[in-house]
């Protein structure tokens, strides 16, 4: 009974054990009631008195070693946390889907990096405006159509005939943004304003009450047409390739004075003509001019000494060119199948 008392001593002692199920098979071998160290009591009842002390002494101290070592092994596999690992480690592993940036973001990045390459700061206003901001320091006059129910969301309106500047909307255009940017700084004023707009637009594949602008100004002492020019040449060359052309066409906006709209030559046809540029070889782009002399003064900035052009373009279209996604509205129904088709580096 010795020698059967000693080896439990060493099993126990070297019992290394890595999950709770292990722990309860320690249990089960040495302290349970069918267990080897209860077998040993039920032994002991039948060995000769004269060995009974020595044996008793011994015994207990195994089952004394066997719940300590139980205890021990206990707090060790708390102290792991869950202490084991379970399961199969071959499995593969979960499928990860790293998520993708919209389209609108990507093209959006894309231009706020052409222009801080040459210095364009980004500046931001808010989507809830008021008429001043959007129209009445822009140059518009009080009757202008673009302040009309039909085009624009009005939140409050002061009187139902008439605008006022202090009517609430939700802004037309982020033109807006040049308003507040030159209230608050003073030139050099170099900036483009990225946001969303809102107009009372029937939806289709080529229209949404929701779209994207990306605004841009430059004032300074002798900024010129020319500069205009090159600023947006640039743009368009590292935006649609370096061989690309641009042509400006005159245009009228009551806040640029001259005013032009700006075309590329068409990359999809390559200027032979497709319906995208609807037979004409060119696309247009944006808008653009020398900022009115009254826009400036309405911003307290001094239009003898100081001149600037501002730009204004959409996202949406030449994120449609870019990715050829012929209907706008799905940029807006963020199905997952549809925006998990882009990735990019911006
Ligand atoms: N705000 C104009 C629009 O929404 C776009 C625009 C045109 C902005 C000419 C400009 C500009 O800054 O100079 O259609």
């Amino acid at each position: 009974m010795i020698d059967k008392i000693n080896s439990l001593l060493t099993e126990i002692s070297e019992a290394k054990i890595s999950n709770s199920g292990e722990l309860e098979m320690f249990r089960i071998r040495f302290l349970s009631k069918k267990g080897l160290i209860s077998d040993l009591f039920e032994e002991f009842r039948n060995i000769p008195p004269s060995d009974k002390k020595v044996l008793g002494q011994k015994l207990n101290m195994l089952k004394q070693t066997a719940l300590e070592k139980y205890n021990f092994l206990r707090s060790n596999l708390a102290e792991a946390g869950s202490g084991s690992i379970s399961g199969d480690l071959t499995r593969p592993a979960f499928p990860y889907f790293p998520g993708t940036r919209h389209p609108i973001s990507i093209v959006r990045n894309e231009i706020i990096s052409i222009f801080s390459r040459i210095g364009f700061t980004v500046s931001e206003g808010p989507e809830i405006e008021d008429d001043d901001h959007v129209f009445t320091k822009l140059n518009f006059a009080p009757e202008h159509p673009a302040r009309d129910m039909q085009d624009t969301f009005y939140i409050s309106r002061i009187s139902e005939e008439d605008s006022s500047p202090d009517d609430i909307l939700l802004r037309t255009h982020t033109s807006s943004v040049q308003v507040r940017v030159m209230q608050k700084q003073k030139p050099p004023i170099r900036t483009i304003s990225p946001g969303r707009v809102f107009r009372n637009e029937a939806i289709s594949a080529r229209a949404h009450c929701i779209f994207h602008q990306v605004e841009g100004l430059y004032i300074d002492e002798n900024v010129s047409f020319a500069d205009l020019r090159q600023t947006l040449l640039f743009f368009a060359r590292e935006m649609y390739g370096k061989d690309t052309r641009i042509r400006l066409r005159p245009s009228y906006f009551p806040f640029t004075e001259p005013s032009a709209e700006m075309d590329v030559n068409c990359t999809i046809c390559g200027g032979k003509g497709c319906n995208v540029c609807k037979y004409t070889g060119w696309l247009e782009v944006l808008g653009c001019g020398m900022v009115h002399p009254a826009v400036l003064e309405a911003c307290d900035i001094d239009s003898r000494k100081y001149t600037g052009f501002a730009f204004g373009m959409g996202i949406e279209r030449p994120a449609m060119l870019k990715y050829q996604v012929n209907d706008l509205r799905l940029y807006f129904e963020n199905d997952i199948r549809f925006l998990q088709q882009f990735s990019s580096a911006f």
